[in-house]
């Protein structure tokens, strides 16, 4: 069955298996095989041997989340403009600039020390792929800093230098010099490249100028949009085929309409939502209109710091109006087509062995039960990692 220099492993009482794989849905006491990719998955009364066995005693299996929108280069704090936030100041994303002036001054260790220490937090979580941003150094030289520490841990970077023009640099020369020299040195170490096409950030035409820049260079496309009102990034990211456009709260009929009839996943970030103070976004109306949606953390120091994708989850369903079934293939599959990934979110035979083992019988217990802390075992490409 599978290769016998392999170590294979055989989990069985599983109490609910989430496989979001068409072929197999939603199992009951069922069985997964696996080495470093599942070979077997079906009823556990037929389950083949493997080297070892492991009962989970009716615990509910699920594919390890694929968290596709963190911001893990960074370094610094930003507790008191959330509490100032919470005291009633409104978020503006101004307060990138104090993440900029903190991570330039981090040394390559810091920033290294502190990527790994998120990526494990989120392992432990139940997290087992994590895209990440640069956006934190906006010069050449810190944003390939950036992008190259990012690659040294994890498989999915993207170039964010459009994050926000940088103090005292003019707006015109920093679009030129993000789309020209900045990407050339960067395209090294990344696979993506995205936008922060906002009001106060950049305009239509300026995101535009960087995205073609990188798509030129043979870059997947992502976008930041909609975040703290209605504008053009939705549109823009369907028209150049992004593989996702990001934040979503404010979207008009046509935005819904434009990503219903695309490949463009809008991936929500309902824990940033939460923690700006902002309305959340209408994920039952895409799913509704037909869109592919994905929920990520948006982990960063600013508008979310969080790296539970299960808290994320919790709110879907809470809030959004998400069935369970419908958060959990959005934070696992969804995140996988956000990222153009077909070996991640799903645990048919032939994908990697993520797979997540809950502190519960079924998934339903994620929202049913938020806050707390659910993740029983993890393994990430057939390794446990708890
Ligand atoms: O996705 N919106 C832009 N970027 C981040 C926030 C970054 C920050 O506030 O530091 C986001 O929310």
């Amino acid at each position: 069955m599978s290769d016998p220099a392999v170590h294979s492993t055989l989990i069985t009482g599983i109490g609910e298996l989430t496989t979001n794989d068409p072929g197999l849905g939603r199992l009951t006491d069922a069985a997964i095989v696996f080495d470093s990719h599942v070979r077997w998955v079906g009823p556990a009364s037929s389950a083949p041997a493997a080297d070892e066995r492991i009962d989970v005693a009716g615990r509910a299996v699920l594919p390890g989340w694929v968290d596709s929108h963190t911001h893990l280069l960074f370094a610094g704090d930003r507790t008191a403009e959330f509490e100032a936030r919470m005291a009633g100041q409104a978020y503006t994303a101004g307060g990138i600039a104090v993440t900029v002036g903190a991570t330039r001054e981090a040394s390559d260790d810091d920033l290294l020390v502190n990527l790994h220490k998120h990526v494990a937090e989120a392992a432990h979580q139940g997290t087992t792929t994590v895209e990440t941003k640069t956006g934190y150094g906006l010069t050449v030289a810190d944003e390939v800093r950036s992008a190259r520490i990012a690659a040294g841990v994890v498989d999915e970077v993207t170039f964010l230098g459009a994050h926000l023009v940088p103090a005292d640099v003019d707006k015109d020369a920093y679009v030129s010099l993000v789309a020209g020299m900045m990407l050339d040195a960067v395209v090294p170490y990344a696979r993506w490249a995205d936008v922060f096409c906002e009001r106060g950030a950049f305009d239509e035409d300026e995101s535009r100028t960087v995205l073609e820049a990188a798509a030129a260079r043979g870059l997947g496309l992502r976008v930041h949009g909609n975040q703290l009102g209605e504008g053009p990034g939705v549109r823009l990211a369907v028209e150049l085929g992004a593989a996702s456009v990001d934040h979503c709260t404010y979207l008009s009929d046509a935005d819904v309409e434009a990503l219903s009839r695309s490949r463009t996943v809008a991936t929500l970030l309902p824990a940033c939502d939460l923690s700006t103070r902002q309305p959340l976004a209408p994920g039952r109306r895409l799913l509704d209109a037909g869109a592919t949606i994905a929920l990520a953390s948006n982990c960063n120091p600013g508008s979310s710091y969080t790296t539970s994708m299960a808290f994320n989850v919790a709110i879907a369903v809470l809030q959004m109006g998400l069935t369970v079934e419908e958060a959990v293939a959005a934070a696992t599959l969804g995140g996988a087509k956000a990222l153009r990934r077909s070996d991640v979110g799903h645990l048919g035979v032939g994908a990697r062995a993520d797979v997540h083992v809950l502190e519960a019988p079924s998934a339903t217990h994620l929202a049913y039960r938020p806050g707390v802390p659910l993740t029983h075992a993890v393994w990430r490409e057939g390794r446990q990692v708890r």
